[in-house]
């Protein structure tokens, strides 16, 4: 089979649908290999064109159909492998279709597949048009009305949207059950669930004092492992209340977890499907991380009730509305559960980490995207989490209560439709009075402006002058390029570190000059606190000034920021030195401004742990010309050997006043504890000194909790050691039988510096605990190592990208969206020397030149060859 060409979609040509649909009727008689649907539908034309209708399918076979009660035969419509197409028609008829599907041979995890046995559906974004013909855009908004029906012991639990209506039993060991969703929704939010599941519940009694009953579905056995999602859940609930005024709208709230799922969860209305990932946590399986990510993604699906469900998008393009809009909901919201400065490094860090690069490479795309060939590859970073940042920027411009009335205007405006990112900014712009005309072309314009910053003091005028230039380079498709309207957060210290004054400077020229009148004496500023915009700044600060400001700004975000331009730029002189073969200087006053830090009784934990980590390998690649992974990895390691060694009474300290013998606690504060604890525990294993190796072996084995014994086992992972085997096999057989902890345990090994990763990692793919099927185990051992090993990745010999390449072929003929997703690092080969660039473009151009790939990994492919 020859590769086709896909198609490319264009905003441009968005036309409204020819017909509108009213009320959809779903029956599903389910079967593991022969599931059949009847889709019963009321469609009327939405223009006078007496155009055709075309309904989108994919992978379906037809049985029959029928309009308003009249079978169709072949010549009433034609049909291929995208769509069938119905000619001559009236205004208003009944259509009705019934197909079959295979869920147990649907690898691709797309529309009704089955995880473990349980049925369950994934829709968005063109999951419906394998479920039945119809017309799969999110413009097209129905009530549903679902029948399941299905053997009675294998399947006891039946779900869909909305509310259960009836539950019988029927003859043969079957039952039925029958859902009604009141809400019209698109067909990119319908699900349906069947199978043998434990369920927890639980109650939340909304503002008006409405009672919402809860369930959470798990596989038999995970009963104990649910509480916190619940209690996140329920937190969710009352924050959007609080904070928007959102209250939920139906009486039931269902949330099934399932262990194959190509992405974190999906929020279709009121019946919300996730990946076992971001539901099941217990303190001996689940990290803190873990934890904080169960609690954001709960809640970013609950979000989308109201920004993605009630008002939805208009078409695909659209999809910053409701990812970047409820991204910045979910932020805020684990802002007030936890640290807000923690929270927001460590947005920063990852939108720095899968951003920033996407944005500088041959994938960019603005957060509104103009054109595409397969929507799936545009769930991105750029989408999410600079979409997030379009909506913070927005939030600081406007200020929290203007930013309110904004969002309640835009919901009395648009409740129960399908919108645009247009509409969005317009219900800001008018419930503010505030212009966002330029502000919006962070919709339109891809790359990450750079901010250039220069300061002057005049003594004599008692003024300081400070002068911001923008530049954004061309990106692909776009090379003429406007200033962007951006909010810089600065503040002005004194030299004993008080602040004189804070202000939010509207930034909307090429080049600008801001004046500030009445000061005394020479300050030092604080640019681009809380990173009120999500740009790369260039400022001229001395290391002296870099230090001050880790020790005296007021801004936490700008504190952590200090430490890591000052790491960064010892740690580039130190690649410098490296390349040159000179030996490392050690900096004392770094690794002083450390200890101040790390010895400040007045921040907390969480903050300090941050602070102390130095910029990863992949942040200090990025702000390489040509990247070279072996000086990098060198360098780093070298500094964090210096700080171990000069701080080691100090770590050693700490380390032990904050070990605990006290039962775990999820809270912010035990995990700020262990964050810093672990941490302080990283650079003590620096000195390879058997006693501290002996430290780590003791925590890995009496850890009481995942956290803790998960530190151990990572830095164990990277130790020449016999503990290093030894640790790793205990924690298998400990394990074996829980997915997600496995997962865990692919991971580690895959991130190990140590040499031979690369072979581990081919032995590891044979290993019973791997499947490449499940998307989880290989986004834990082949994406891991692809994003996260650049040292072994990058192996100049090419074996690193050619194992990457064979398992993206692999996996294209499984699962063609995690395929495409695993495409990224080799598109970042212009960044790299000669050598490595041939080789990676040879891959690219070997996945390229293979018959039969799909439309999303050409999509891919093609794009990050350039
Ligand atoms: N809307 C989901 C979320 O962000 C993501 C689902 C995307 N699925 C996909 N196959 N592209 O909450
Ligand atoms: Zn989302």
């Amino acid at each position: 089979m020859k590769t086709e060409q896909p198609q490319i979609i264009r905003l441009e040509d968005y036309r409204e649908p020819a017909y509108l649909v009213e009320n959809v009727e779903l029956v599903f008689d389910l079967e593991s290999e022969s599931t059949r649907v009847v889709c019963a539908a009321t469609y009327y034309a939405n223009n006078t064109d007496n155009a055709p209708l075309v309904l989108d399918g994919e992978d379906l076979k037809l049985l029959h159909i029928s309009l308003d009660g009249r079978e169709l035969g072949e010549n009433d419509y034609s049909c291929d492998n995208k769509s069938l197409t119905i000619p001559d028609l009236p205004e208003r008829f009944e259509l009705v279709i019934e197909t079959e599907i295979d869920p147990k041979g649907n690898t691709q995890l797309s529309g009704l597949y089955q995880s473990n046995g349980t049925y369950c559906t994934q829709c968005e974004a063109q999951g419906f048009r394998r479920i039945t013909y119809f017309q799969d855009r999110p413009d097209v908004m129905a009530t549903y009305n679902v029948t399941i029906i299905a053997d009675k012991a294998s399947c006891p639990v039946l779900l869909s949207n909305g509310n259960l209506l009836e539950h019988n039993d029927v003859e043969d060991d079957q039952h039925i059950a029958v859902w009604h969703d009141p809400f019209p929704k698109p067909s990119y939010l319908f699900a349906l669930v069947a199978g043998d599941l434990a369920q927890v519940s639980d109650t939340f009694v909304t503002c008006t004092g409405r009672t919402v009953d809860l369930h959470i579905f798990i596989e038999h056995g995970n009963e104990d492992r649910v509480d916190w999602a619940m209690e996140s859940l329920k937190a969710a609930m009352k924050w959007d209340e609080d904070r928007f005024g959102l209250e939920y709208d139906l009486d039931l709230y269902n949330i099934v977890a399932v262990s194959d799922f190509n992405m974190g969860a999906m929020e279709n209305k009121s019946l919300n499907v996730f990946n076992t990932k971001y539901v099941l946590a217990k303190s001996d399986t689940a990290t803190d991380a873990d934890y904080a990510g169960i609690e954001g993604v709960i809640a970013h699906e609950y979000f989308h009730n109201w920004t993605g469900n009630r008002v939805t998008c208009r078409d695909w393009f659209q999809l910053s509305l409701k990812e970047g809009l409820t991204v910045f909901r979910d932020q805020e919201f684990s802002s007030d559960m936890r640290s807000r400065p923690c929270e927001r490094i460590s947005n920063v860090k990852v939108l720095r980490a899968a951003q920033f690069p996407e944005d500088a490479g041959p994938l960019a795309h603005p957060v509104r995207p103009e054109q595409y060939m397969a929507i799936d590859n545009f769930y991105t970073a750029t989408v999410y989490n600079k979409g997030s940042e379009v909506i913070r920027m927005m939030h600081t411009l406007l200020g929290e209560d203007n930013f309110r009335k904004g969002m309640d205007l835009y919901f009395e405006r648009h409740d129960g439709q399908a919108v645009t990112c247009d509409d969005f900014a317009a219900a800001m712009m008018d419930a503010s009075d505030i212009d966002l005309t330029q502000f919006k072309l962070w919709y339109s314009q891809a790359g990450t402006p750079e901010v250039t910053a220069h300061w002057s003091y005049d003594h004599e005028a008692q003024r300081f002058d400070l002068t911001l230039a923008q530049h954004l380079a061309p990106t692909p498709g776009q090379n003429d390029k406007q200033p962007m309207h951006m909010p810089i957060s600065v503040g002005l210290l004194d030299l004993e570190g008080m602040e004189i004054l804070s202000d939010v400077l509207s930034v909307s020229k090429a080049r600008e000059t801001f004046s500030f009148e009445n000061i005394e004496s020479e300050p030092v500023i604080s640019l681009n606190r809380d990173f009120s915009a999500p740009i790369k700044l260039k400022a001229a600060y001395s290391r002296v000034e870099l230090a001050f400001l880790m020790a005296n700004d007021s801004d936490d975000f700008a504190r952590w920021e200090a430490a890591q331009t000052y790491g960064t730029d010892l740690l580039l002189d130190m690649v410098k030195a490296y390349q040159k073969g000179q030996p490392f200087k050690k900096d004392e006053d770094f690794i002083q401004a450390l200890r101040q830090t790390l010895l400040n009784d007045q921040l907390d934990l969480d903050f300090i742990a941050l602070c102390l980590q130095l910029p990863t390998e992949g942040y200090l690649a990025e702000q390489m010309e040509t990247i070279d992974v072996v000086a990098i990895h060198q360098a780093r390691e070298a500094l964090r050997r210096y700080i171990a060694e000069d701080l080691q009474k100090d770590f050693l300290r700490i380390f032990r006043d904050l070990r605990s013998d006290k039962p775990y606690s999820p809270n912010a504060a035990s995990c700020g504890q262990r964050a810093l604890k672990n941490t302080c525990l990283s650079y003590l294993a620096e000195g390879d000194d058997p006693a501290c190796l002996a430290l780590i072996t003791a925590q890995y084995h009496n850890a009481n909790n995942m956290t803790d014994r998960m530190a151990a086992l990572s830095i164990l992972s990277n130790k020449e050691a016999d503990a290093r085997l030894e640790a790793l096999e205990d924690f298998y057989t400990r394990f074996k039988d829980d997915a997600l902890v496995v997962d865990k345990w692919l991971s580690v090994q895959a991130m190990s510096s140590l040499p031979g990763t690369l072979a581990t990692v081919q032995n590891l793919m044979s290993h019973e605990a791997f499947s490449i099927r499940n998307p989880n185990k290989v986004r834990s051992l082949i994406g891991v190592f692809a994003h996260a090993n650049p040292l072994h990745y990058h192996n100049e010999d090419g074996s690193g990208y050619a194992f990457h390449t064979d398992r993206i072929l692999e996996l294209d003929k499984i699962n063609p969206q995690i395929a495409a997703r695993m495409v990224a690092p080799l598109g970042k080969w212009r960044r790299f020397d000669k050598k490595r660039q041939d080789l990676m473009k040879a891959e690219l151009q070997r996945i390229i030149a293979t018959d039969g790939l799909s439309g999303d990994t050409f999509e891919m492919a093609s794009k990050s060859l350039g």
